[in-house]
């Protein structure tokens, strides 16, 4: 009696498992078709995974930010790797974001990448975004003229990124954003001339770059982009010639900071006719007077920041 008890029990559990195998045999197409579309839809170009890799094994990567980047089985698809991002359709990469976040509470406050990327970035030919700020890459960057479908560029906070003049710029002619914050540009003496090519630039941030002053230039065909609403200039050396530049976006430009330069004299009228102005920073430099009346146009301003001049009782007239 008790022998049958268990042959009956053991015969439920055979069962049991017998019913839970025929289930999975059958659920299996459905899991495999779910797993083929999932592949479909992030698969990752071999020319663009291997130049990846190697822009890795170039690098020290001391906080393994890129430990999700391998040729290990479960890590085959590089549009899954950290900062990485791929079309969905065709698979290219076309997105590519490394940049640097502080956090204080961490020892240290920021986990860079070192060293010289290899020209293997040049092989993601699709990238339309790329922002490695905050690293430590020491490059010459004007290697990256050949990433002609760039729209967003971002390699500011690389204090020891090697840059001549900005010729290569000229050859990104889709960028709408670029900041080279913080990289030492003193010998791009075309700096305006390259900018003024890229007629689709909307933000540009050249802070604290030792940019040359646009006295050395006279003459310069504008060939751009009436399209810059935001401008960044602010610590660099430069003086109230810039204004012959920048009054030429008078009627794009929505935020504007040109502190810590070494501006002169009045504030010009003319900033009266930048008709869609929100955030003015012109604060120390070595300006004087009031604000002219013109600045009663400015209808959509927000913020007249650190308005430090070297007169008192500086107020709109
Ligand atoms: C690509 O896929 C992601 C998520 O799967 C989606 O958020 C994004 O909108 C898609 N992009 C395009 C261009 O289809
Ligand atoms: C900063 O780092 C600490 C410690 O690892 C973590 O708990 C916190 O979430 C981080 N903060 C941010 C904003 O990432
Ligand atoms: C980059 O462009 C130069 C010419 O401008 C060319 O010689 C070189 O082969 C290109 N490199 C890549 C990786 O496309
Ligand atoms: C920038 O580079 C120039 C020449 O390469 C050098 O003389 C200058 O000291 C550098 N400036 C800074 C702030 O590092
Ligand atoms: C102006 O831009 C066009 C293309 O947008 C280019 O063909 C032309 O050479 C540029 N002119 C100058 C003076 O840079
Ligand atoms: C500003 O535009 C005027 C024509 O509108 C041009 O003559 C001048 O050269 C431009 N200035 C600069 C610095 O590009
Ligand atoms: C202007 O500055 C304010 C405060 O810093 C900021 O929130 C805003 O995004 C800036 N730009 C515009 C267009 O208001
Ligand atoms: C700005 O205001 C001044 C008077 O303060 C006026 O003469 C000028 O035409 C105005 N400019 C624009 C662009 O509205």
């Amino acid at each position: 009696m008790f022998m049958k008890m268990m042959m009956a029990e053991k015969f439920h559990q055979f069962l049991h498992a017998f019913v839970i195998v025929v289930l999975l045999l059958f659920m299996k197409p459905a899991l495999g078709l779910s797993s083929r579309v999932e592949d479909a839809k992030t698969k990752c170009i071999e020319r663009e995974r291997q130049a990846l890799l190697k822009f890795k094994y170039d690098l020290i990567d001391d906080y393994g930010i890129l430990s999700s980047w391998g040729s290990e089985e479960d890590k085959k698809d590089c549009c899954k790797w950290r900062g990485v991002g791929c079309n969905n359709h065709t698979g290219h990469v076309t997105m590519l974001d490394l940049h640097v976040l502080y956090n204080y509470s961490l020892d240290p406050p920021y986990r860079a990448l070192r060293g010289k990327s290899s020209p293997s970035l040049l092989e993601l030919q699709h990238l339309k975004y790329l922002d490695l700020s905050g690293n430590e890459f020491h490059d010459d960057i004007t290697k990256l003229r050949n990433l002609s479908n760039l729209q967003y560029l971002d390699l500011g906070d690389n204090y020891d990124l090697k840059c001549g003049n900005l010729e290569w710029l000229s050859h990104l002619s889709l960028l709408s954003h670029l900041d080279l914050s913080y990289v030492n540009l003193s010998k791009a003496t075309d700096w305006v001339q390259s900018i003024n090519n890229l007629p689709l630039l909307k933000e540009l941030r050249l802070i604290d770059c030792t940019l040359p002053d646009i006295t050395t230039h006279p003459s310069l065909p504008l060939n751009s982009s009436v399209s810059l609403s935001m401008l960044d200039l602010s610590y660099n050396y430069l003086s109230s010639s810039i204004y012959s530049w920048l009054f030429n976006f008078s009627s794009s430009l929505i935020d504007v900071a040109l502190s810590d330069n070494q501006l002169k004299g009045l504030i010009p009228d003319s900033f009266g006719g930048m008709i869609s102005l929100a955030n003015l920073s012109l604060g120390s430099n070595h300006l004087e007077g009031a604000l002219p009346k013109s600045f009663a146009n400015l209808t959509h301003i927000r913020s007249l920041g650190h308005m430090r001049c070297s007169a008192p009782g500086l107020g709109i007239s």
